[in-house]
């Protein structure tokens, strides 16, 4: 791809434009999309509007500036994310409808569990996941799971950083972590009570494809102090369809 007078790829630039956008800042003037992005204001400019031209950004009546429908519609088509994303939904309305607390599915995306969908009853308790959001590995339930059922490399690169505390719970001693680590894969789910809001704990079980391989987790967001056996039977109820839709046969 070629390059621009300040060396960097025309691609480089197009995807930090477009990281610039994350789950609470959806919509940006041009302007700032080029400060934060840390492009000059004329290659700024220029790049959004190509980027609007082309329908992968949006510009609302006061000529700012917000993802475009279009590139939902490419990103999303053919992904991987929405094949799981579609196996899992009859499942996570089922554990909602029963447990009547947030359901979620996580995948691993560069570190971090990223979440492809939530759902919420009227009155549901606390939780800071957003779809298309993302949380630590360390501080959450389905981050717990995934790092737990994840490759080896995943766990040392993980367990050799800095563990950031987000409240008086979180694990932050790796010693610690390793331990938790191989407590979810012999219980075969992950509890996190308070680890990334003190008011919540997180509540997740692995979910397999058809080769066995964790891909997801399925979670929920409970309240702090209420007892996790009635939702862990209804996650592994939910996880079990997920899987069988994914051709998993235990
Ligand atoms: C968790 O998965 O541990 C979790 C997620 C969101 C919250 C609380 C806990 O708000």
């Amino acid at each position: 791809m070629a390059n621009s007078r300040s060396g960097d790829s025309i691609t480089d630039r197009l995807v930090r434009v477009l990281e610039t956008f994350t789950p609470t800042r959806t919509v940006q003037t041009a302007a700032e999309i080029g400060r934060r992005a840390g492009l000059p204001s004329s290659s700024a400019h220029r790049i959004v509007g190509e980027l609007v031209a082309a329908g992968l950004l949006e510009r609302d009546d006061e000529r700012r500036i917000r993802v475009g429908s279009r590139l939902w519609e490419l990103a999303t088509r053919s992904s991987q994310a929405l094949r799981l994303r579609q196996a899992a939904m009859p499942a996570m309305e089922r554990v909602q409808s029963r447990v009547r607390e947030h359901t979620q599915l996580a995948i691993l995306e560069q570190d971090e569990a990223l979440f492809l969908e939530r759902l919420s009853a009227p009155g549901s308790g606390a939780n800071i996941t957003r779809i298309a959001g993302r949380l630590p590995l360390h501080a959450s339930s389905s981050g717990l799971v995934l790092l737990a059922f994840g490759e080896r490399e995943l766990q040392e690169r993980i367990l050799a950083a800095p563990l950031p505390r987000l409240t008086t719970e979180t694990i932050t001693d790796s010693a610690v972590l390793r331990r938790k680590l191989a407590e979810v894969r012999a219980l075969g789910h992950a509890v996190a009570p308070g680890f990334i809001e003190t008011v919540s704990t997180g509540v997740a079980v692995p979910v397999r494809d058809e080769a066995g391989t964790v891909v997801a987790a399925l979670s929920v967001v409970l309240r702090r102090d209420d007892p996790e056996g009635p939702a862990l039977i209804e996650l592994h109820a939910g996880r079990r369809l997920i899987e069988r839709a994914l051709g998993f046969r235990d």
